[in-house]
């Protein structure tokens, strides 16, 4: 596959600022610090999405456009949810962002939901897999930070989360960015979904 190339067009505090609708979008969401902007670079492969180990890091919505061997796409970087120690006025400020993002943006295509795999889905995941499949956005499940649990468990957990009743359109996908695991696969399942 060859490699994809990214470039930052727009960082948006409010619906104003969103670019006019160009190339088709995959938008990763999910709790503050799951990893959302490490994965961003991971997928890209270059440093260009900030990530800290102090959750709220991302406040903004960031645009990047991808070119790929096939045809161009926008991955987009979301802040993350859930992260108590903020304001109650900027959380709210957050999700309402996130949401006008999500249920107006016509070019939206997938939408990544990150969730910790040693966690699994916390009630705020759960509403907002509820939340997004209500609107008809299709949505993917990726677990993120698994170098943190032992190889042997992996399989078990997941079946579990499964069972639990994931909203995902596939089978949800492995990460890690320390260990370089899962991201080959999560790129050839952008390519393909792009694809169809
Ligand atoms: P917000 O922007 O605050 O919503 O966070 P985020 O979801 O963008 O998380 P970010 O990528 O900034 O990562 C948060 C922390 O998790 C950082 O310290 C990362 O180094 C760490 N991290 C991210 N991915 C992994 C992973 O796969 N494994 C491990 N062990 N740590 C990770
Ligand atoms: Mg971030």
């Amino acid at each position: 596959m060859s490699r994809w190339r990214a470039e930052l067009v727009q960082t948006a505090f409010e619906a104003r600022q969103f670019p006019e609708p160009k190339f088709p979008e995959i938008a990763l969401a999910g709790r503050s610090n799951v990893g959302k902007s490490s994965l961003l670079n991971a997928l890209i492969d270059q440093k260009i999405a900030h990530i800290s180990s102090k959750p709220g890091k991302t406040r903004s919505i960031n645009f990047f456009e991808v070119a790929s061997g096939g045809s161009p796409f926008t991955l987009v970087d979301l802040p993350g949810y859930g992260f108590a120690s903020r304001s109650k006025k900027e959380q709210d400020q957050w999700r309402k962002l996130i949401e006008k993002y999500v249920s107006s943006r016509q070019n939206l295509s997938l939408v990544i939901h990150l969730v910790d795999f040693r966690h699994g889905l916390l009630k705020n995941d759960v509403e907002l897999q509820e939340w997004i499949s209500a609107l008809g956005v299709p949505m993917l499940t990726v677990f993120t930070k698994v170098d943190k649990i032992a190889r042997g468990k992996r399989k078990g957990e997941l079946h579990k989360y499964i069972k639990s009743g994931l909203k995902s359109v596939d089978v949800p996908i492995l990460t890690s960015t320390e260990g370089k695991l899962g991201i080959d696969e999560l790129r050839t399942f952008i390519s393909a979904y792009l694809e169809e």
